[in-house]
């Protein structure tokens, strides 16, 4: 769709092995889409067409359109897979008022969170017809992936500490760079689309010698801007912010300690890394429009018609974890919840075990009502619309939710090892 106008947007994508160098010298063998970790810009009204190929030698994948409101059968759901060597068109339609910073990623039964940890993931912005953003603030995409390697440069597969934490990398990458620069003139304002494509990584993020505001989540603009000290950034969650450079740089993305309930030994360093280092030239920024007061109107969704109830739980069984939604691992050939298509609804999210699940649901995005933890009961700050949700250790979420269409769609921990491992439902919308 090079023309600008609404129309039909077609691209090819393949998932292939290929050998990086990170380190000097050594060969690191990963996966990647075409090459890379691709950027997909399409437009709200769009109709996409995207002939995927399985250059994997030996798994069968899929790809899933994350947070994007597709139809289930070409959602890159568990259930159907894209074998080995095969290909899959995937074809869906963008509504108006889906502007947003998605991404995709593969899903297929037990191997998802290898396949992203070696390399998989994409982007998708899905942009509108007017954006209330002054394009002075440019676009800019930050993608956080988590890489190890080991001495001889290779991934190393999963221990049992990745298993049951989900895995955390030794190098948090920014668009596949260990600390990139960015240049910016001073009093430069830039618009920046977070991406956290990490597998089990919560990134606490601090932009010091620079001034943050939030403009975005999950499914796209708030209403009205809000400043912000701190972000965090939950496995799989997105974030746009406005970010000011109006002090003498430079300035630098970092990020802070975050308690996410580590279990046993060998917590990972968190706080003090960065991420992002902002050169701050002396010459002047051209003047920059002001951030508008009103981004967009998010109409609330009505009253629920009905409530239901997920309870996150783990335990140890032998030597490994279960990961559990209502006392049961996932089953592909079980239903767990019904749902009526087009009833809104309040999910309860209840998380009864010691370490942070961040909640997913496929399909659609939801509005965050209130957390509770305690007894006591904070209401959601500002509305917005979410697709994932840092369900904290203790911690009751409660969400509004819709699906406007039928079909099979996932709800799920997004620490993909605890996904992998069971943490995850499947929902029928009728
Ligand atoms: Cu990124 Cu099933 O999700
Ligand atoms: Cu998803
Ligand atoms: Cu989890």
């Amino acid at each position: 769709n090079q023309s600008g106008e609404v129309g039909l947007f077609r691209a090819n994508l393949a998932a292939e092995p290929a050998i990086v160098r990170f380190a000097e010298g050594l060969d690191t063998r990963v996966l990647l889409y075409n090459g890379g970790n691709p950027v997909i810009e399409a437009r709200e009204g769009d109709r996409i067409e995207i002939d995927f190929r399985n250059g994997i030698p030996d798994q069968p994948t899929t790809v899933h359109w994350h947070g994007m409101p597709v139809p289930a059968d070409q959602d890159g759901n568990p259930t159907v897979p894209v074998a080995a060597g095969a290909s899959q068109r995937y074809v869906f339609d963008l509504p108006q008022g889906s502007a947003a910073p998605y991404w995709f990623h593969p899903h297929p039964h037990g191997h998802t969170a290898e396949q992203v940890y070696r390399g998989l993931a994409g982007i998708f912005l899905v942009k509108p017809e007017k954006d209330p953003i002054p394009a002075e603030y440019g676009d800019t995409i930050l993608m956080f992936t988590d890489l190890r390697l080991a001495a001889d440069g290779s991934i190393p597969e999963n221990g049992m500490m990745d298993r049951m934490n989900g895995r955390v990398g030794d190098h948090v990458l920014v668009n596949g760079e260990k600390n990139p620069v960015l240049a910016v003139a001073k009093g430069e304002k830039r618009r920046l689309r977070l991406f956290n494509a990490t597998n089990a990584r919560f990134l606490r993020l601090n932009f010091e010698n620079a001034s943050m505001v939030l403009i975005g989540t999950d499914g796209g603009l708030l209403e009205a801007p809000v400043a912000l000290d701190e972000l965090l950034l939950a496995p799989a969650e997105r974030a746009e912010l406005v970010v000011a450079f109006d002090q003498p740089g430079p300035a630098k993305l970092t990020t802070l300690d975050y308690e996410r309930g580590w279990m046993g030994p060998g917590k990972p360093e968190e706080a003090g890394m960065t991420l992002l280092t902002a050169n701050i030239s002396d010459s002047p920024a051209p003047a920059m429009p002001a951030l508008p007061a009103k981004l967009r109107e998010i109409a609330p969704l009505p009253a629920p018609v009905k409530s239901r109830r997920f309870v996150l739980s783990e335990s140890m069984s032998g030597m490994s974890m279960a990961f559990q939604i209502n006392g049961a691992s996932f089953d592909m050939n079980r239903i767990d919840e019904v749902m009526k298509r087009g009833d809104v609804e309040l999910w309860e999210i209840v998380n009864k075990a010691d370490m942070d699940h961040p909640f997913h649901v496929h399909g659609t995005q939801f509005q965050i009502v209130e957390y509770e933890k305690d007894g006591k009961v904070t209401k959601a700050p500002y509305r917005s619309w979410k697709d994932t949700v840092n369900v904290v250790s203790g911690q009751t979420v409660r969400f509004l939710i819709r699906q406007d269409m039928p079909g099979q769609r996932m709800y799920h921990c997004h620490i993909l090892e605890h996904e992998d491992l069971g943490m995850m439902g499947l929902l029928d919308v009728q």
